[in-house]
């Protein structure tokens, strides 16, 4: 078949969402096999399970509500009831900020906002924001999604007096995450330094009860917007997690909502050829052989979605990378994404794609139109900035398949609220059907939980050493610490006292190896 007619037949549309999904470049089988048409089936009752609230993440034992948030018509009454409620408070709320009814101290309108998040409640509001706040918006959104006082400072500096106009909205659905506890303790410090009431600034979004639930109500912080077991830290992008600081930063919210929910109609189709999120899965089962053999690089041509392969990222890989399928067996599942964008990549890793390892498979995206506005001519051919963003994709994808690599595109007609929100249900809905496929729970993350603890088991230790070091007369080695503690692991000793000795705790001499290194306070 020629690569146009194998186009022309692998290519699914939604004119009415300015969308498509091109997957002529996958070399699928034309017909799925009797074994891959059960498992066909059988995501496809999961996705009607899923959206009736059967409890489908079982080791948690809740129920998957991230495609009830935006159409919650689908949703049982109670949970209905929630999800309005929440968008009308969280509406209601930025239009009070947005108008300056709602002011900082010093009377002047919010001009900033700072999200103290990490993973899934930082990710989503870092890609919408990314991809849609237009330069000129009157607020801009800043974040701290880690426990490095490094960025933090760089971000509290870059505010200065602006802090005294910025809103903070600090995001964790469990409300005990360290990372989002250390931001939150360091910007309610950076408010004080400057004499100012961090109370009077605040805004949780978190579960309700939690730790974090607590803190801001004895505080009386401005507002609390509740989350739910139901939703998903990844797939929350679509609850107050995102909804509140894109509603903050003026986006249409309503548009966003409406594009998932229209990509999500799309993906209800029990038919594989008319479901872009079906064909996107089985893609990824094809061309990983249902093990995830083969990486996913995404390459949006698209500066404003170059947060697209993180966001990815997360959604996939804490997904599907599981270590045991939903019988218990050891599976060790997930796909690998990576990605950045086109055509800047071109000038980096795309040389290996092109010609190196052939261990993934691309997934192009594209906006058609490429400017609002005049095109300009770079070339005497009369070309644009555009049309060579458009030539270098096609001539990738090109150079790809002439090689034996295999890609599919997402085109979207334009870039905005409604198909920002499709783009992200289209990911989401394959994420399910593909973890039905593999027989895997998407919806819990173990990995996550179990780093969350070893980290907490090193910091005991570190406490252990910093108290013994403040005891100590004299140097020490990690050995002698480790014996002087009790502590088996010398490296994790070593790794400690190091650690102090970088931050003026103590100080280092250095010997022939490390074992040979002395420290003393
Ligand atoms: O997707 C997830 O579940 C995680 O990435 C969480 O979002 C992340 O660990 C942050 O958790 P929390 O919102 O409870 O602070």
């Amino acid at each position: 078949m020629s690569t146009w007619d194998k186009f022309s037949n692998s290519v699914i549309r939604y004119p009415d969402l300015g969308f498509s999904l091109d997957y002529s470049r996958m070399d699928a089988p034309d017909e799925w096999s009797a074994e891959m048409t059960a498992k066909i089936e059988r995501a496809f009752k999961d996705r009607a399970a899923i959206e009736a609230g059967e409890i489908m993440n079982p080791d948690e034992g809740r129920a998957v509500g991230h495609y009830w948030l935006r159409n919650p018509d689908l949703a049982p009454d109670a949970e209905a009831a929630w999800i309005r409620e929440t968008k009308d408070r969280v509406t209601a709320f930025s239009a009070k900020v947005l108008k300056g009814e709602i002011k900082a101290p010093n009377d002047r309108a919010f001009r900033h906002v700072l999200l103290v998040g990490i993973g899934g409640s930082a990710l989503g509001p870092q890609l919408v924001s990314k991809a849609l706040l237009p330069p000129n918006a009157p607020i801009d959104l800043l974040f701290l999604d880690n426990t490095d006082p490094g960025g933090m400072d760089d971000v509290f500096e870059s505010l200065g007096d602006g802090l005294a106009e910025t809103l903070v909205v600090v995001i964790s659905k469990s409300g005990g995450t360290a990372e989002t506890r250390n931001g939150m303790l360091e910007t309610e410090a950076a408010y004080k330094a400057r004499g100012l009431d961090f109370s009077k600034y605040a805004v949780a979004v978190t579960g309700d009860g939690s730790k974090l639930d607590k803190h801001a109500e004895s505080e009386g912080w401005i507002e609390r917007f509740p989350m739910e077991d139901w939703i998903g830290g990844r797939t929350s992008v679509m609850s107050a997690v995102g909804l509140l600081p894109a509603a903050l930063i003026g986006l249409n919210i309503d548009r966003f909502l409406a594009g998932a929910a229209a990509m999500d109609e799309k993906t209800r189709v029990d038919s594989v050829d008319e479901n872009a999120s079906m064909l996107l899965a089985l893609m990824w089962y094809h061309a990983g052989d249902g093990v995830g053999s083969k990486d996913m690089v995404i390459l949006p041509y698209c500066d404003r979605l170059d947060l697209m392969s993180k966001y990815l990222q997360q959604l996939v890989m804490e997904s599907l990378g599981k270590e045991l399928d939903l019988d218990g067996n050891v599976v060790n599942q997930g796909i690998a994404v990576y990605g950045n964008k086109g055509s800047t990549d071109q000038h980096a890793y795309v040389q290996q794609l092109r010609d190196g390892l052939k261990n993934f498979f691309a997934t192009f995206i594209e906006v058609r139109e490429t400017r609002k506005g005049d095109a300009m001519e770079v070339d005497d051919m009369g070309s644009s900035t555009g049309d060579y963003l458009q030539g270098f994709l096609r001539g990738t994808r090109k150079a790809l398949y002439e090689s034996g690599r295999k890609s599919m595109t997402i085109s979207l007609d334009e870039l905005n609220a409604f198909t920002l929100g499709e783009l992200i249900a289209l990911y989401e809905r394959a994420v399910s059907f593909y973890a039905s496929l593999v027989n895997i729970n998407a919806y819990h993350q173990p990995g996550v939980e179990a780093g969350k603890k070893a980290a907490g088991t090193f910091l005991d230790l570190l406490a252990k050493v910093r108290g013994t070091l403040g005891e100590s007369e004299g140097a020490v080695t990690a050995d002698a610490m480790a014996e002087k503690i009790g502590e088996e692991d010398v490296e994790a000793v070593y790794h400690c006292l190091n650690h102090l000795a970088a931050n003026g705790v103590c100080s280092r001499t250095e010997g022939e190896t490390v074992a040979g290194d002395e420290f003393t306070s």
